[in-house]
């Protein structure tokens, strides 16, 4: 019989921070006989319902891993349909409406000057929401973003602003596009692979992984309580002992 996760999770320990790997559009296309281009708005689909469910069950951020630097290599016909998914599928009234605040991660100079707006201002009228904060990295990937936080730092101590004896992790963090965030306590991957793709390399230092055969379009409530069960079963250690965990708690 199947388990109920959502009867099951303890909803006081609900994962600050969720961050998603929303793969295998394609292949739920492709088992269906249909375009691959089906997929991703089936997709699309189940984003919508996950922002709300995520919203109820209380988690603050949520970080969708939507369309990597190395996507723009795809087909030119998928990328520009996923273009236009994407400028229809920003539902800022929704936003407003539960409160959420919404914001982009990722190399925004390549995105069409439409959709780019479009993220923008919803960004800016959302900026206030606070009940969660949903991040789409779009266009994103780490060694990107790593490479244009070593460019800032490096600008700085050579103009003298910042000495480098002094660089901390904490100033790594701050030249991030993460910055605005704790880092994601929960990583999940659907769609089998069992890899990071170039998402978060940094920020998932100590975040507990959960990867799924279930592909992206089946992905649902009960998927996530299912993972947000199965990370609170993990005892999270920092390099200390389990009993010393245990003792502090
Ligand atoms: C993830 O699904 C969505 C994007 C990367 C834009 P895929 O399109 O990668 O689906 P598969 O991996 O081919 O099944
Ligand atoms: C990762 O999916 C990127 C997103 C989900 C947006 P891919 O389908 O691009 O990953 P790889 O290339 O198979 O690792
Ligand atoms: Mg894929």
């Amino acid at each position: 019989m199947a388990m109920n996760f959502i009867e099951k999770i303890d909803k006081n320990r609900v994962p600050a921070h969720i961050a998603i790997i929303m793969d295998g559009n394609g292949r739920w296309a492709q088992l269906r006989g249909k375009e691959r281009q089906e997929g991703h708005h089936a997709g699309a689909a189940a984003v919508r319902q996950l922002v709300e469910d995520a919203l109820r069950l209380g988690v603050k951020y949520l970080t969708l891993y939507t369309f990597s630097t190395e996507n723009w290599k795809r087909p030119e016909a998928e990328v520009a349909a996923l273009m236009v998914l994407l400028f229809e599928s920003i539902e800022e009234d929704l936003f407003i409406k539960h409160n959420v605040g919404f914001r982009v991660i990722g190399d925004m100079s390549k995105l069409p000057e439409n959709v780019r707006d479009r993220l923008n201002a919803c960004a800016e009228r959302t900026a206030n929401n606070d009940a969660m904060v949903l991040v789409l990295a779009l266009s994103y990937s780490s060694k990107w973003e790593l490479t244009e936080a070593v460019r800032s730092i490096a600008s700085k101590a050579k103009d003298g602003d910042i000495d480098p004896s002094e660089i901390t992790d904490e100033t790594i963090d701050k030249a991030l596009t993460t910055s605005f965030m704790p880092d994601p306590d929960l990583l999940i991957r659907t769609g089998k692979e069992q890899r990071l793709s170039n998402f978060l390399l940094w920020q998932l230092a100590y975040s507990e992984f959960y990867f799924t055969d279930i592909l992206w379009p089946d992905f649902n409530k009960e998927e996530l309580c299912k993972a947000i069960y199965e990370f609170q079963c993990r005892q999270r250690r920092y390099g200390l002992t389990g009993e010393q965990v245990t003792n502090e708690e």
